[in-house]
């Protein structure tokens, strides 16, 4: 006898996953996703921004969080299951402040920007990768199927809320926004657990579609690269905008000499010590002992400086983004410009290149004086990060 045939459609079915795993495995692939490597959050989290950073990222960030309820109300219009649409219209009403308006997440925002920020609200001018961020973001809720709308939503939106704020709270942390103002962020990192929790289950609805999780993948990768491009257009325009005022300026064909710059501003004689400290270090054990001036030059670009090592020491090998120009007035030595040593004495000159790790030694027994020439001033600005502990020994004393 034969034994009982397996039903063919047992037999034919591959074995899937479950939910739980393929939600899993969608959430390993966000947490994995090139988004998290975006250059904004990276700025963000080595406290690379400054306020006027931070002023013009979230201006543009204003498009998109003021269009938030829109985004919802996309996927509600797809959504096929009224008790489904009951539990996103909770959400939606808690966007919208529920019964006091006044306390709609858009308006929250924009206390932020105004308080926190101090930008002018009424006079922000979306750049067009904001627009098209906030078009796209809309297109893709209006328009697409409610399983797309929902995994764009829930899983590449509500569920990245908390780790995207908490980066944002540290970069804003670190360039002197205060605690009180940052409101709107703490209420979302607190609070759309609870929102990602309806919109896991609008998405879960769909889970017999046989191509479920793929779409779902799909979904959430699009919404994730749209945020990712959107996040890297801005870090672009921040750093654009840092230098934006020297291009104008050097186009402009007119002289930067104000009425209110000093004859004494324009004369700096590297001999005497007339400009402002700029730091010193001695540290016995490695020979280090130096100061450097900086010269009162009203300059955009140029950063002058006055070296000064004693008999027999020399300064911290370092490296950083600026370009220098060594003039040595005194004092008879070497320079190390990365793998090279070039002996040096009064009148000589050295270029130092960007990021070539450099040292100057005085080998004699007298100061040696070293005239810096930088562009600090234009890569101090272009440069994101933190330039000082890219240039100077860790724990160095001023
Ligand atoms: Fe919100
Ligand atoms: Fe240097």
């Amino acid at each position: 006898m034969h034994g009982q045939a397996e039903p063919i459609s047992n037999i034919a079915r591959p074995s899937r996953a479950t939910p739980d795993s393929q939600l899993a495995s969608l959430q390993a692939y966000e947490s994995a996703h090139s988004f998290w490597n975006n250059r904004l959050f990276a700025a963000c989290r080595a406290g690379a921004l400054t306020k006027a950073d931070f002023q013009f990222v979230f201006s543009q960030y204003y498009l998109y969080s003021k269009n938030f309820t829109r985004f919802l109300s996309g996927l509600l219009a797809n959504l096929d299951d009224d008790l489904l649409r009951s539990r996103l219209t909770e959400n939606l009403w808690e966007e919208g402040g529920g019964a006091a308006p006044e306390q709609r997440h858009a308006q929250i925002f924009r206390n932020f920007l105004t308080a926190g920020l101090g930008i002018d609200v009424a006079a922000i001018q979306f750049e067009s990768c904001a627009r098209l961020f906030v078009d796209q973001f809309l297109a893709n809720c209006l328009h697409a199927s409610a399983l797309h709308a929902s995994a764009f939503l829930s899983l590449g939106t509500e569920g990245i809320v908390s780790r995207s704020y908490t980066i944002f709270v540290e970069g804003l942390r670190k360039a002197g926004i205060e605690e009180q103002q940052l409101e709107f962020f703490h209420l979302h990192i607190a609070c759309d657990d609870a929102h990602a929790a309806t919109m896991h289950d609008i998405l879960c609805s769909f889970r017999e579609q046989t191509d479920w999780e793929p779409q779902c993948r799909s979904s959430l990768g699009l919404s994730l690269d749209l945020r990712r491009d959107f996040f890297d257009a801005l870090m672009n325009e921040v750093q654009r905008r840092r230098v934006d005022g020297h291009l104008q300026r050097i186009n402009q064909k007119q002289s930067l000499l104000g009425a209110d710059i000093r004859d004494e501003q324009l004369r700096f004689l590297p001999a005497e010590k007339q400009g402002a400290t700029l730091y010193a270090n001695k540290v016995d054990a490695m020979n280090i002992e130096f100061t450097a001036d900086r010269a009162p030059f009203p300059a955009e670009v140029i950063d002058t400086r006055v070296v000064r090592i004693p008999p027999h020491k020399n300064n911290e090998r370092h490296k950083h983004a600026h370009e220098t120009v060594f003039y040595f007035v005194s004092g008879t030595g070497r320079v190390m410009v990365d793998d090279r040593w070039i002996a040096v004495k009064p009148g000589d000159s050295v270029f130092v290149p960007r990021w070539a790790v450099h040292q100057s030694q005085n080998l004699g027994a007298t100061e040696m004086v070293i005239l810096a020439i930088t562009d600090f001033f234009l890569t101090g600005k272009a440069f994101v990060g933190d330039y000082e502990s890219t240039a100077r020994m860790r724990g160095a004393a001023h």
